[in-house]
């Protein structure tokens, strides 16, 4: 019998998923949504005005509880990079502005500023001593052209975690506007942006978050959001289908409707967003902290495990200091492949990432699934 929170999640056909950081499956809960979503499209009479305007109004309500905003405060999004492009193409920057970025980093952290360039923005990336910028590192780094650094919270390809209230505090010092991707950490660890000096958060929601791809979110620090410049009129973040029953053609394009300007079309995208806000709501019933402590609980108990299997761990020894992305490699790495292959065929999924193996456990994961894991690898 299921336990704790893997009772909430399918039975993964007997596998153990530890690969979080590609997809997180959806709890039950949210799986019984998405099925009621298709029940209002095959019947669309069941597709009412109250239904499509509560299904952004819910997921916002959801994300703003989340992440410790105002709902009104959230940006809607279909991804990471949707609230990326936002930045980049919105932020007032000029020729000869600089951004920093760093070296290695994921790409939906990269191409878009790197667009920019045409225009005559800078970029430039620092190097990490080790894998991961630390705040001396920042604060070195910025010159008196910066204007804003972009970063991983937790980085996809080495698990390492940036030390987001220090480098936000150094960034604030100077005069450079802090934007973070929370991808690979925001529904695994807490935040509370009410309080974190970090100027722009953004975020996909079918990973850590157990919603649907085609997910994502944004949040912009209300006074730099007024200063974006970006032409996003969307009619249905000013008006709703019923005002168009009157046939006025009335144009409300002027009214102040907060974050929702911004928001992705579609957004009574009832298929991913209702399934979604589910999730959400599920991860908040929780306890994002509770969720963080049976998640480091878990990371802890397979990196223990690794030396025994005959294997080496790539994360951070003092576990106050690890991500739930855990890289480790055979001790000969040219073997990882053929490890990849050996999980998988044990009904173990972990990913490949930069030459090393990633097992990124969350809270549907459970103590035996790990011991499994350990064991299939020992087995090689
Ligand atoms: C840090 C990070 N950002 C973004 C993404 C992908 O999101 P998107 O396709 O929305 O940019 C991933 C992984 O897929 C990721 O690890």
């Amino acid at each position: 019998m299921t336990e704790g929170f893997a009772a909430d999640f399918g039975d993964f056909d007997g596998r153990v998923w530890l690969n979080c950081a590609h997809q997180g499956p959806l709890p039950t809960v949210a799986a019984d949504e998405a099925r009621e979503a298709v029940v209002w499209k095959t019947s669309p009479h069941e597709l009412t005005t109250e239904r499509f305007s509560a299904v952004p109004q819910r997921l916002r309500e959801a994300l703003g509880a989340l992440l410790g905003v105002p709902a009104d405060d959230v940006i809607l999004g279909n991804s990471a990079s949707y609230g990326m492009h936002l930045l980049a193409n919105g932020l007032p920057l000029e020729a000869g502005d600089e951004v920093l970025l760093m070296q290695g980093d994921f790409p939906s952290n990269l191409l878009p500023w790197t667009g920019l360039e045409a225009r005559g923005v800078g970029v430039r990336f620092l190097e990490p001593r080790d894998r991961m910028l630390q705040p001396d590192e920042v604060a070195q780094g910025i010159g008196p052209a910066t204007r804003v650094l972009c970063l991983s919270w937790v980085h996809s390809f080495s698990g390492r975690v940036a030390q987001i209230e220090a480098i936000g505090r150094i960034c604030r010092e100077r005069g450079v506007r802090f934007v973070v991707n929370g991808s690979q950490a925001v529904g695994a660890r807490p935040i509370d942006l009410s309080r974190s000096p970090v100027d722009a958060l953004l975020g996909v929601g079918f990973k850590w978050l157990c919603g649907p791809y085609g997910t994502g979110y944004c949040w912009i620090r209300p006074e730099l959001r007024e200063t974006l410049r970006y032409n996003q009129r969307y009619w249905l973040s000013m008006q709703t289908a019923d005002d168009l029953k009157g046939g006025s053609g009335k144009l409300e394009a002027d009214r102040d409707v907060g974050a929702r300007r911004y928001d992705v079309f579609g957004t009574a995208n009832f298929f991913n967003f209702k399934t979604w806000a589910a999730s959400i709501e599920y991860l908040l019933r929780q306890g994002i902290d509770r969720i963080a402590e049976h998640d480091r609980a878990l990371v802890d108990r397979f990196v223990d495990g690794l030396d025994a299997a005959g294997y080496r761990s790539l994360a951070p020894r003092d576990p106050a200091d690890r991500s739930t992305l855990v890289f480790f490699t055979n001790r000969d790495p040219q073997r990882n492949a053929e490890v990849y292959e050996h999980l998988r065929a044990r009904g173990v999924d972990v990913a490949q990432r930069a030459g090393s193996l990633r097992a990124a456990p969350h809270l549907y994961n459970t103590p035996a699934q790990i011991d499994r894991a350990l064991k299939a690898l020992a087995s090689l």
